[in-house]
C-alpha cells in the first residue's frame, strides 16, 4: 500500500530569466509522441531522400528523436529483415516511409530473462503489411522480425526507442518454439 504526501498549492515564485535551475525535467516520450515523431520523421521527403541506399543490405542513419530518445532512418532493399528481437526495456514506434514493410509480432508478454526456449501457445501470431504512411507503436519487450518482402521494391522507414537501446535479445523461431540466441549491447554495434 502506499500513499501520496500532500502538497500544498504551488506559490508562484520569481525567477530570472534564462535560469534553467529551477526546470522541471522532460517527460519521457510516450508512444504516442514517438509515433508522431517517426510520422513526421516520414513524411519529409528531403529527410528521407537524404539515406543511402545498398542493394545489399540494410543502411542506416541516426537521427535526433523526441525527449532523448534514440531514432534511426533505415533503408531495407528487397527481401532484407531483422530476424526475430525485442528491446528489453524500451518502448518504441516507426513508420513505413516508402515501399512496405510487415510485421510479424507476438501478442503475449514473454517473461524476459531466466529462459532459453520456450513453446508459444496457438493464437499469439500476429502479422501487419504497413505500406508508407502507415505505421505501429509499441511497449516495453515486444517482440516481433520486420520484413521488405518486395521482391523489388526498396523500403525506408523511420524508427524511435525510449530509453535508447540498452540491448536487443535476438531469436531464432522454428514453428512454435522461440529460442535465445544473443544478447546484443550497444558496444556490438559499433
Ligand atoms: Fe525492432
Amino acid at each position: 500500500m502506499s500513499f501520496l504526501p500532500s502538497f500544498s498549492a504551488p506559490t508562484p515564485t520569481p525567477v530570472s530569466s534564462g535560469s534553467a535551475a529551477f526546470a522541471a525535467p522532460a517527460a519521457p516520450p510516450t508512444q504516442a509522441e514517438l509515433l508522431d515523431f517517426a510520422r513526421r520523421a516520414a513524411a519529409d521527403p528531403q529527410l528521407i531522400a537524404s539515406l543511402p541506399l545498398d542493394p545489399q543490405g540494410r543502411t542506416w542513419v541516426r537521427l535526433d528523436g523526441p525527449g532523448g530518445s534514440e531514432a534511426w532512418l533505415i533503408g531495407w532493399p528487397p527481401g532484407s529483415g531483422t530476424g526475430w528481437h525485442d528491446h528489453a526495456d524500451s518502448i518504441g514506434a516507426f513508420v513505413t516511409a516508402a515501399g512496405e514493410l510487415t510485421e510479424h509480432a507476438l501478442a503475449a508478454r514473454i517473461p524476459t530473462d531466466g529462459w532459453k526456449t520456450l513453446e508459444l501457445t496457438d493464437g499469439v501470431d500476429r502479422s501487419r503489411r504497413l505500406p508508407a504512411g502507415q505505421g505501429r507503436s509499441f511497449g516495453r519487450h515486444h517482440v516481433h522480425e520486420v520484413l521488405n518482402e518486395s521482391a523489388e521494391r526498396h523500403a525506408i522507414s523511420v524508427h524511435a526507442y525510449y530509453p535508447p537501446l540498452p540491448r536487443i535479445r535476438r531469436y531464432s523461431r522454428t514453428g512454435r518454439i522461440l529460442r535465445l540466441e544473443q544478447v546484443e549491447h550497444p558496444e556490438d554495434w559499433q
